[in-house]
């Protein structure tokens, strides 16, 4: 139905990939970050110089992920692994046993993290966004998905690729980008919960190429989301949202798709009490 990627040149996304290899430096620095809509309107007037501009993109990916930055961001965040799995569960039974607001919701999210085979023995410097403790690992994206599920009183659901990405982030980074240029929909794993069942939902995924990641199309694609609300929370490097609420909208014309927070990868722990306090405000 509504399934159409917006065609956009990655030029920006290009630029900005550079910046999220390089952890936060963007939003450290809040310089040369054009806001997500100039982006947009210049990788449009682009769009010729499309090959030369990729060959660019590819050199100042590799560039960036030969810097040392992804791990200083790594590190800063490492100690902020979050209580997702206890606390999603003791949440829910709660929110079931008082009826509280957010029993009717969902919190999904996608993040690098719970998609790739790591190595044994990875540690939080060996890359970009990973937080560890003695619970596990997890990602920018599945911390702030916790955070959401424990304001509102509901459980998370991540969406899993059947095939893993690559360990390496840079691999993971060029495959991101082919998929996106192919409009490739990676198989995703079954559904741990019945999404249809559930009034809001709040989406949660790490900006890719300037855009959803592809396995969010892919359980954008899956469900049909008429009918409910749709709260968009997205963790980048500096692109924000680019255009992702937008996309979403074109995705699920039935569904009321709201903008909640983005936030910078490396800055997630600074931003907790604003995502909490998102939900409070923004509950049904
Ligand atoms: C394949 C890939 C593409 C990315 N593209 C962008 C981008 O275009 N703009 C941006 O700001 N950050 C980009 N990033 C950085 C991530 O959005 C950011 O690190 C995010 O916090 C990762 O969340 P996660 O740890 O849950 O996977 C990209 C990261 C990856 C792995």
């Amino acid at each position: 139905m509504k399934k159409k990627l917006l065609p956009m040149s990655m030029v920006l996304v290009g630029l900005v990939l550079g910046l999220s290899a390089c952890g936060n430096k963007a939003a450290t620095t809040g310089q040369d970050t054009p806001a997500p809509q100039e982006n947009v309107a210049e990788a449009q007037e682009t769009e010729a110089q499309e090959t030369e501009t990729v060959q660019e993109e590819e050199k100042t990916t590799a560039e960036a992920a030969e810097s040392e930055e992804p791990e200083q961001a790594a590190q800063e965040s490492t100690e902020q692994e979050s209580a997702a799995a206890d606390s999603d569960t003791t949440a829910a039974a709660a929110a079931e046993e008082t009826g509280a607001p957010g029993s009717d919701a969902l919190a999904v999210y996608f993040s690098r993290v719970g998609n790739t085979d790591f190595p044994e023995g990875i540690d939080a410097d060996s890359s970009a966004s990973i937080r560890i403790d003695d619970k596990g690992m997890m990602g920018n994206t599945g911390q702030i998905a916790a955070w959401i599920a424990e304001e509102a009183g509901c459980e998370t659901m991540e969406i899993l690729t059947e095939d893993a990405y690559p360990a390496d982030y840079n691999e993971t980074v060029n495959q991101a980008k082919q998929e996106q240029n192919d409009g490739f929909r990676p198989l995703l794993k079954a559904d741990e919960k019945a999404v249809e069942d559930y009034d809001t939902i709040y989406l949660v995924f790490p900006n890719w190429w300037g855009d959803l990641p592809m396995p969010v199309y892919s359980f954008l694609d899956a469900h049909d989301l008429t009918g409910k609300t749709v709260n968009v929370f997205v963790t980048h490097e500096g692109s924000r949202f680019s255009n992702t609420v937008g996309t979403i909208a074109e995705l699920e014309p039935g569904a009321e798709v709201r903008e909640g927070l983005s936030v910078t990868g490396g800055s997630v722990t600074d931003e907790e009490q604003n995502i909490r306090q998102w939900v409070i405000d923004n509950q049904k």
